[in-house]
């Protein structure tokens, strides 16, 4: 039987990349909820949305139509904003800046959650994020929490956009960084937290494949249990 994999931790721990490889070697279904949050984010940024007043929030939200569709010459799925492909767009540091204050709204969230929830129905999905294990699928048969050390976290992110933006500074990475740790810890509605049931992985000193390998166990673990 097809079971649901959550994968959660901070910013840039590689959640991601392991999610991706995952989902390809079980021939799952990858979902980056964060992509959502960055594309909602977008809309509110091109629209100049006061986020801070809720009817305006909520009268955006009923504008926005997000869809994923898998590519298989990037071989993921790619985010669409009201039918336009956003993936690359929304990795731009300005989003990044604004990501962490606009998924802490209330209604951005149960706007999220309900499609990631819809999304998940018929199992067989890796989704990553920040509150997938305790909020989205409380009751996932794996759940997985990554870690990593601050400083080869701040060096992974730096290395993955300075080739798109060549006067990014590392101190500009670190303070994004840190600031969306501290937002997205600290919110007040589902802050990103280990679920009591979920297995710590930190990946500081592993290779994509070790870590991917980990995983693999886990999973077939779990998949032998729910046969
Ligand atoms: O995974 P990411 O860095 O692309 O996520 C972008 C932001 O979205 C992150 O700062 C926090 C937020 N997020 C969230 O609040 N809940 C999720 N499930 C995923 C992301």
């Amino acid at each position: 039987m097809a079971i649901i994999i959550t994968i959660d931790g901070f910013s840039s721990c590689g959640k991601s990349t392991l999610a991706r490889q995952l989902a390809q070697e079980l021939n799952y279904v990858f979902i980056d909820s964060g992509a959502m949050y960055r594309a909602i984010t977008l809309y509110f940024l091109r629209n100049h949305v006061d986020w801070n007043q809720t009817p305006k929030v909520n009268k955006a939200l009923a504008e926005i139509n997000l869809h994923f569709e898998y590519n298989s010459a990037s071989a993921q799925s790619e985010i669409y904003l009201n039918d336009e492909n956003v993936e690359a767009l929304i990795r731009d540091m300005l989003v990044s800046e604004h990501v962490s204050e606009v998924a802490a709204i209330k209604e951005v969230r149960e706007f999220a959650v309900h499609q990631q929830q819809k999304m998940g129905e018929k199992k067989g999905m890796v989704m990553d994020g920040r509150d997938i294990g305790t909020t989205v699928f409380p009751t996932a048969e794996l759940k997985i929490f990554v870690t990593a050390d601050p400083s080869v976290r701040v060096e992974r992110r730096f290395k993955e956009l300075i080739g798109r933006n060549p006067n990014l500074t590392i101190e500009e990475v670190k303070t994004n960084l840190e600031m969306r740790d501290y937002i997205d810890s600290n919110r007040e509605f589902s802050p990103l937290r280990k679920a009591a049931d979920a297995i710590e992985l930190d990946n500081s000193n592993l290779t994509r494949e070790e870590q991917l390998q980990i995983a693999i166990s886990w999973a077939k673990e779990r998949l032998s249990i729910s046969e």
